[in-house]
């Protein structure tokens, strides 16, 4: 019997626009203060593209990193998987033009939307190609430059967003105790106005009246996205723990979606799982989207609270409405 190749993360990099805007910096031009956004979603400062820096730019240099890291070059891929919300253009996808960049020509490249939950959609997506033994090396990132469609006048949903990439190389293994042992994926269409950007697509194309009514910008229903991530990161933790035969003892760290510290911690102490255990960087970055995840585990590693071994649960929840679940030994 030939056995199933396991997707083993072999390499992780991160990108990061230098410049910051801190909660001070909103208080100079919107009726808010570091004091409320502090304490409704412990952000303190977040990261802005600039002009020139993109989507793409910050996904191009996290895949730098990460091939870097893995010791793998361009040419060597199989596929590429970049998650966004947020493209540089409406087609042809971001990871055409990250794909160019690298100098990795003709390999397949596609991008996946599934907002905050599409880095983990792409690694479920990635590993499935190296199970089936299709695939043995695969660049999966999470680039979303969502400050470019954060309406800047609304505080309820402006001081929430940040700009990065992540990502990661999977590489087959044989060795059936590393790499991603459980994907979980879920969507609820009808929940589709909790979080979304109403014009520029086939629905409602660009138009002056889109523009003067900033119709091309994030919308978002706050407190019902706040009980939808709350109850999806609860139900994610519970399922992974379950479905891997894992108890909270066993589970080195989690990586949730850094979507607000409210919200992680209600879900954490609701799933019984102590803070030391879930990572937090929302505090320097605010919410990445696809990036969150892929940022917080190459942080993690950095600062040591993960190495090769280590289990790592990662939830993630967002638009759509979309939650998923990976569970992974580095
Ligand atoms: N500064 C000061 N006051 C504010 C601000 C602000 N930045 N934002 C809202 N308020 C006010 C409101 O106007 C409201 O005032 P009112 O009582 O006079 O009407 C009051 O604060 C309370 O508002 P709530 O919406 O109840 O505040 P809440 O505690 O729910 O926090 C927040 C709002 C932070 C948006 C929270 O609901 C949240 O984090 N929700 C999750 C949203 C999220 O993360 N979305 C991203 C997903 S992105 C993706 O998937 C692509």
């Amino acid at each position: 019997m030939t056995k199933t190749p396991r997707a083993a993360i072999t390499g992780i990099g991160v990108a990061v626009p230098e410049k910051v805007m801190t909660n001070f910096d909103f208080a100079k031009f919107l009726d808010t203060s570091d004091e409320w956004i502090t304490k409704r979603t412990g952000i303190k400062q977040r990261h802005l593209v600039s002009d020139g820096e993109t989507t793409v730019t910050l996904g191009t240099e996290a895949a730098r990193n990460a091939l870097a890291d893995a010791k793998v070059k361009a040419d060597q891929l199989d596929l590429i998987v970049c998650a966004t919300v947020s493209p540089d253009m409406m087609f042809p996808a971001s990871a055409c033009f990250i794909q160019d960049a690298l100098g990795a020509a003709n390999v397949p490249a596609f991008d996946l939307s599934a907002a905050c939950s599409g880095f983990l959609y792409a690694l479920a997506v990635g590993s499935q190609f190296i199970e089936t033994g299709k695939y043995k090396r695969i660049l999966v990132i999470g680039s979303d430059a969502l400050t470019r469609f954060a309406d800047f006048t609304d505080r309820s949903s402006c001081i929430l967003f940040g700009d990065a990439a992540g990502a990661v190389i999977l590489e087959a293994t044989d060795d059936i105790e590393r790499g991603i042992r459980y994907t979980v994926m879920h969507t609820d269409g009808a929940g589709w106005d909790f979080i979304h950007v109403p014009a520029g697509g086939a629905r409602t194309p660009a138009s002056h009246e889109t523009i003067d009514k900033k119709l091309h910008y994030v919308k978002m229903r706050g407190r019902d996205v706040y009980k939808f991530a709350v109850e999806k990161m609860q139900w994610l933790l519970g399922d992974c723990l379950k479905k891997c035969r894992l108890t909270v003892d066993d589970v080195d760290l989690v990586i949730p979606h850094q979507v607000n510290v409210r919200i992680i911690k209600s879900a954490a102490s609701r799933s019984n799982f102590p803070m030391e255990k879930i990572y937090v960087n929302i505090d320097r970055y605010g919410n990445t989207s696809g990036a969150s995840i892929p940022l917080a585990l190459e942080e993690a590693r950095r600062v040591g609270k993960i190495g090769p071994g280590s289990i790592v649960m990662m939830v993630a929840f967002g638009a759509g409405l979309t939650w998923a679940g990976t569970v992974a030994r580095l």
